[in-house]
């Protein structure tokens, strides 16, 4: 009980660690909280090298931090580095969130968890009927989504990406954790077929992004009452929602994720639960608008 992780004693430290670290969202959400909650701690960034990632960490342990995030390139590199990890981090292959408990370094990925937080939250009754989720892409953030999806009600994901060969490896890592998982790959070609059975259809791409190209993908066959979600959070409205919005289509952007997926690394660090609020999105989305 003397764990200064788990107790939110005073003087508390986290940090977030990636190459480059002056666009990290992360400081600004703990910040925030840390403020708003009242609480002595501080949450700060580190530029880190790659190959560098075990060393940072055994440093940051004995600098007296409790814990942090991980973000672009390294949740690979944290993933190997960590003596624990979560069933979810293992299907991921890949850590976001840290802390140190007795001699160990304990890893997380959170990232699918909050997307399902947020769209649990945005749309509660998503999953009443086994649902038929379409996940376009196959990358780190994929990989860290479909272990929490196929935590709820969920009858089929299919999976499709540019290189089908990253899929096929994708749903291979998976198997072999969750055997019985209903995973399918479509051709990218196909990315757009069968919509009309399709609940949700998740872009997990970076097509999208300001400066890069939209993710083009027919929208005019989805099912009516289907949920179109997008993580790429800059633009908030990606032309994929604004298609999806156009339709009349329910949507979700990615900021929700974004906010939601900092909730438990908060919680373990400074050990209060802290709430994603209208007032925190505000907060973010005007910092994104400034810088874009
Ligand atoms: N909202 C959030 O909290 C949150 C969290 C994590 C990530 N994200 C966002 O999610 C996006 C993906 O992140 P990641 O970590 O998964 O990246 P990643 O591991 O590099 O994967 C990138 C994915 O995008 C695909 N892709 C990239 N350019 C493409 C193109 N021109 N045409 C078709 N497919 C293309 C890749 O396909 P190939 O495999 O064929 O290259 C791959 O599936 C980023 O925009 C990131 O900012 C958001």
């Amino acid at each position: 009980m003397n764990d200064p992780a788990r107790t939110g004693h005073p003087g508390t430290r986290a940090v977030i660690i990636g190459r480059p670290i002056t666009h990290a969202r992360s400081p600004l959400i703990h910040g925030y909280w840390l403020k708003q909650l009242g609480l002595d701690g501080a949450y700060d960034r580190r530029e880190v090298m790659p190959g560098a990632v075990a060393a940072v960490l055994r440093e940051l342990r004995a600098e007296g931090y409790a814990g942090g995030n991980v973000t672009v390139p390294h949740k690979e590199e944290a993933f190997m580095a960590c003596d624990r990890v979560t069933e979810r981090a293992r299907i991921a292959g890949a850590v976001n969130t840290f802390w140190f408990e007795g001699p160990e370094l304990h890893g997380d990925n959170t990232d699918g968890i909050g997307f399902v937080a947020h769209l649990s939250e945005t749309w509660p009754e998503w999953d009443r009927e086994p649902a038929e989720i379409r996940i376009i892409g196959a990358g780190g953030a994929a990989r860290g989504l479909i272990a929490p999806l196929l935590d709820r009600n969920v009858k089929a994901i299919s999976v499709s990406n540019r290189s089908r060969e990253r899929a096929e490896t994708l749903c291979d890592d998976i198997r072999a954790v969750l055997p019985a998982a209903p995973l399918t790959i479509l051709d990218w070609s196909d990315r757009g077929a069968h919509l009309g059975t399709v609940d949700l259809l998740v872009n997990t791409t970076s097509m999208g992004m300001n400066g890069q190209s939209p993710l083009e993908i027919d929208l005019s066959a989805m099912k009516p009452s289907g949920i179109v979600a997008d993580i790429v959070y800059v633009p908030l409205e990606t032309p994929l929602l604004a298609a999806a919005n156009h339709r009349g289509l329910r949507t979700l952007d990615g900021l929700g994720m974004l906010l939601h997926q900092a909730v438990p690394g908060f919680e373990r660090w400074f050990g209060q639960h802290p709430s994603v609020t209208q007032a925190l999105r505000q907060h973010v989305f005007a910092d994104l608008l400034a810088q874009h």
